[in-house]
């Protein structure tokens, strides 16, 4: 049987990447979105992967979903914890609500769904997670208290439940993508980019793909002996 793997944020950028290499590895994949319905319905017209749409920072909403995926495929034996936002700004001009509204998609969604797909994992004595933490996480980044707080924050998340999980065949790893050519980082400020990416060693933006390859790769059977890690994908920008 295909194994089945949901990846939230998965119809468009990094998320789609990582939904298409998991559906041509052979898994059965549901990408998840919250509002953007255009690029969810061009996304699944074009590789037939199918969408569902829930907002991830709600608990009920991620509970509903889960229980049809597992009525309709079965168990989720794959989560990819991918789904992300930015709202910068430093912190005298950050409100409370650009604080919540990244802690919330970030890192809340991760517990969302870990919890809800944790008990069906323990029962297949199988899962594997994967949360996309971020450089930023690892290294902070000027005008974003919000989003390091929350990527940081997955990165510990992920090595205390990868404790949980290890006695049951569940690998939970994160990946720390550096700057890679989506809608995210092209909403940079040009002057503030082109400073950026004259600090990656590899000389390039990321892609979406060269973070799907890292996902493909956790979430594979024989990454069983790999927990609790993080993978660092971000040309040499940040080594930690
Ligand atoms: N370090 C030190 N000082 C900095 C700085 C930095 N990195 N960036 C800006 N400043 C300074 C400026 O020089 C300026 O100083 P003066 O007032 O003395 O001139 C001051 O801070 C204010 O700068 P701005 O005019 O840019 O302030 P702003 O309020 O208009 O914008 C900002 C601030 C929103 C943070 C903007 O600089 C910005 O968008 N920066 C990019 C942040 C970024 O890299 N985000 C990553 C998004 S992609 C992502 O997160 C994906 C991932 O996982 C990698």
């Amino acid at each position: 049987m295909a194994r089945v793997a949901l990846v939230t944020g998965g119809t468009r950028g990094i998320g789609a990447a990582i939904s298409v290499a998991l559906q041509q590895a052979g898994r059965v994949v549901i990408a998840s979105f919250a509002g953007n319905t255009v690029a969810a319905e061009a996304f699944s017209k074009e590789t037939g992967i199918e969408t569902m749409q829930f907002d991830a920072c709600d608990f009920d909403a991620c509970a509903t979903a889960t229980s049809a995926i597992a009525a309709k495929h079965g168990k989720i034996e794959i989560l990819v914890n991918n789904a992300g936002i930015t709202r910068d700004a430093v912190i005298t001009k950050m409100t409370r609500d650009m604080w919540d509204a990244v802690l919330d998609t970030n890192l809340g969604s991760c517990f969302n769904l870990c919890k809800l797909s944790f008990d069906g994992m323990k029962a297949n004595k199988f899962g594997r997670i994967v949360n996309i933490g971020s450089i930023n996480g690892q290294a902070g980044q000027y005008g974003q208290v919000n989003y390091a707080g929350a990527k940081s924050g997955i990165h510990g998340f992920t090595k205390a439940l990868s404790l949980e999980g290890a006695r049951y065949g569940i690998t939970v790893n994160a990946i720390a993508p550096g700057y890679v050519d989506t809608e995210m980082v092209r909403a940079v400020p040009p002057e503030v980019l082109e400073k950026i990416i004259a600090k990656i060693p590899r000389g390039r933006l990321g892609t979406a793909e060269d973070i799907a390859r890292g996902v493909l790769f956790l979430t594979s059977d024989d990454a069983d002996f790999v927990t609790g890690s993080t993978l660092s994908i971000n040309g040499g920008q940040h080594m930690y």
